[in-house]
């Protein structure tokens, strides 16, 4: 499988790859669907059981993107917290989130059953703690409005295990499943109803006309269609959207966890947070710890990240076994906490999922159910509240945060750079360095031998970062990522990195 980095996740070590062959020539669909990761393998799916011809293309293969590097909660309690949605989206806004999200791992359930697909899918309960010097009337706060949004959840003193003292929220009925097995599932079920999925075959652009839409392919080819769904975790050219989010780094380690038989999900409300969950066979379970996170493109110490949650894990589960992966994958934080999914601002017949705020594996599977209702005219009541133009004044405060998180990184192009010369570049690494007013992308490979890219990012102008950890450069304004090459690992960049 081609990854988006040089780290490799637990689920990637325990499925099967699927690979599927480049789209030769042009094509024709009702609905062509751009990016096989759990939005778009979740549309396709929905929109092929009505009986539309759907066709899916990635640039990699199916998995291949931050679906890959999750860690496969399944929750619908919100990990961005019930009281901080309400202020954002008002009682009936949490409500709906808690609604759509609880109805997004029903569906995964029933999809599971129906498919017959072996994804370890499981019920569990979720704890949530509060972090150390914290106020313990957070607990109490978020108890409350969890109940108001309408989940199952009570205050318990002595949870399995603590991730801190003084007792945890307990939510039930949240979930846990294998990410890429369940990917596996969609690709075989799309198949078996007619539609087509194709790896290794980029979209550069998409036209939408009076009889339709084409999408572009890189090198040759076109699919025409009625409508297209935007499914690559952060669409090209869409900037308005774009723009209301910022991109986060986040790391992972799976254990060796002899003996486990203990399931669920814990989090915390440490800032950046926590995340923990079991997995794997009961005759080899796993315990996967995931957190420490930063801004995308602002630090490079992802190897200091990954020990400190490696040794905070050790300090709380006894018993813990070999680390067996460590890894890292991007999130998109939008301002107001929810992702952006339904038609993209300016268009009729083009759809977009983005902003997947830590909860892309629902966020993905509820947009399956909301872009299948918008496609086929029907109403659906999660509409509004994942709109993609939508301004939410409560979320002012943050928009402006955001805004000037990225304004910040334009003065990038003012800082000397990383390095002076190529010579201090070591094999396997790389640094900006500044050619007079230039910001240059040093890559020297194994060999020796030395790649030059412009630095600037091809989006919209930002200086890119070297992230050892992943062996990509990084850019902090809105999370395109490019290989040591210069070529797009994830959007919204369309192309990659100049020549320097
Ligand atoms: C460490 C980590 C832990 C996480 N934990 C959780 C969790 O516990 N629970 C949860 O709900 N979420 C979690 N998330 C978030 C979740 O994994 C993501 O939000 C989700 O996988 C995003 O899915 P996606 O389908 O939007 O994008 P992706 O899975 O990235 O899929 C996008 C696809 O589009 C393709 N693509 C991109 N550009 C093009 C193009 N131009 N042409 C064709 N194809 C293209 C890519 O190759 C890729 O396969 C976590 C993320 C990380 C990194
Ligand atoms: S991702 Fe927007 S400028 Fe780089």
């Amino acid at each position: 499988m081609a990854e988006t980095g040089k780290t490799s996740s637990y689920w990637m070590g325990t499925a099967g790859d699927v690979v599927r062959p480049r789209l030769k020539g042009d094509a024709r669909a009702d609905v062509c669907v751009v990016g096989a990761g759990i939005a778009g393998l979740s549309t396709a799916y929905e929109v092929a059981r009505e009986g539309r011809d759907v066709i899916v293309v990635d640039a990699q293969q199916p998995g291949a993107g931050e679906t890959g590097r999750t860690t496969a909660h399944l929750a619908n309690a919100m990990d961005d917290r019930f009281v901080e949605l309400e202020r954002l989206h008002g009682k009936e806004g949490a409500r709906t989130a808690a609604e759509s999200h609880g109805a997004a791992i029903d569906r995964i359930e029933t999809v599971a059953r129906e498919e017959r697909i072996d994804c370890e899918f499981r019920r569990v309960n979720g704890w949530l703690f509060s972090a150390p010097g914290e106020d313990p009337g957070i607990l109490e706060g978020e108890l409350e409005a969890a109940r108001r949004a309408g989940l199952t959840v009570d205050r318990e003193e002595d949870p399995p295990v603590a991730l801190h003292p003084g007792g945890a929220l307990r939510f039930a009925r949240q979930a846990e499943f294998h990410p890429l097995r369940y990917l596996a599932g969609l690709v075989g079920a799309i198949e078996r109803m007619g539609g087509r999925v194709h790896g290794e075959t980029r979209a550069v652009d998409v036209e939408e006309g009076e009889d339709g839409c084409r999408v572009v392919l890189q090198g040759a080819g076109e699919i025409v269609c009625t409508d297209v769904v935007l499914a690559t975790n952060s669409p090209a050219r869409h900037y308005l959207t774009t723009a209301k989010m910022l991109p986060y780094r986040t790391f992972a380690v799976a254990f060796r966890a002899p003996g486990a038989t203990l399931r669920g999900l814990f989090w915390d409300t440490e800032d950046p947070y926590h995340y923990v969950r079991y997995a794997g066979p009961s005759a080899a379970p796993v315990l996967i710890v995931g957190g420490a996170d930063h801004h995308t493109g602002t630090k490079d110490d992802g190897e200091d990240r990954l020990l400190g949650l490696e040794q905070w894990a050790r300090e709380r589960f006894a018993g813990l076994g070999d680390v067996t992966q460590r890894w890292s994958g991007q999130v998109l934080e939008p301002a107001d906490a929810l992702a952006f999914i339904g038609k993209a601002p300016g268009a009729d017949h083009v759809w977009i999922c983005t902003g997947d705020s830590g909860q892309g594996m629902t966020h993905g599977a509820l947009a399956g159910m909301l872009l299948r209702d918008l496609i086929l005219h029907r109403e659906n009541g999660w509409a509004k509240l994942y709109a993609p133009a939508r301004i939410s004044v409560r979320a002012a405060g943050e928009y402006l945060h955001e805004g000037v998180s990225v304004g910040r990184h334009y003065l990038d192009w003012l800082l000397p750079g990383e390095v002076e010369r190529e010579e201090d570049v070591q094999p396997g690494h790389g640094a900006v360095l500044r050619r007079g007013l230039k910001p240059v992308a040093i890559y020297r490979d194994a060999d020796g031998t030395v790649h030059r890219r412009s630095a600037v990012c091809t989006h919209m102008g930002c200086v890119v970062h070297w992230n050892s950890t992943e062996r990509s450069w990084d850019c902090p304004c809105h999370g395109s990522r490019y290989d040591p090459q210069g070529g797009v690992l994830n959007g919204p960049a369309a192309r990659g990195l100049d020549p320097a």
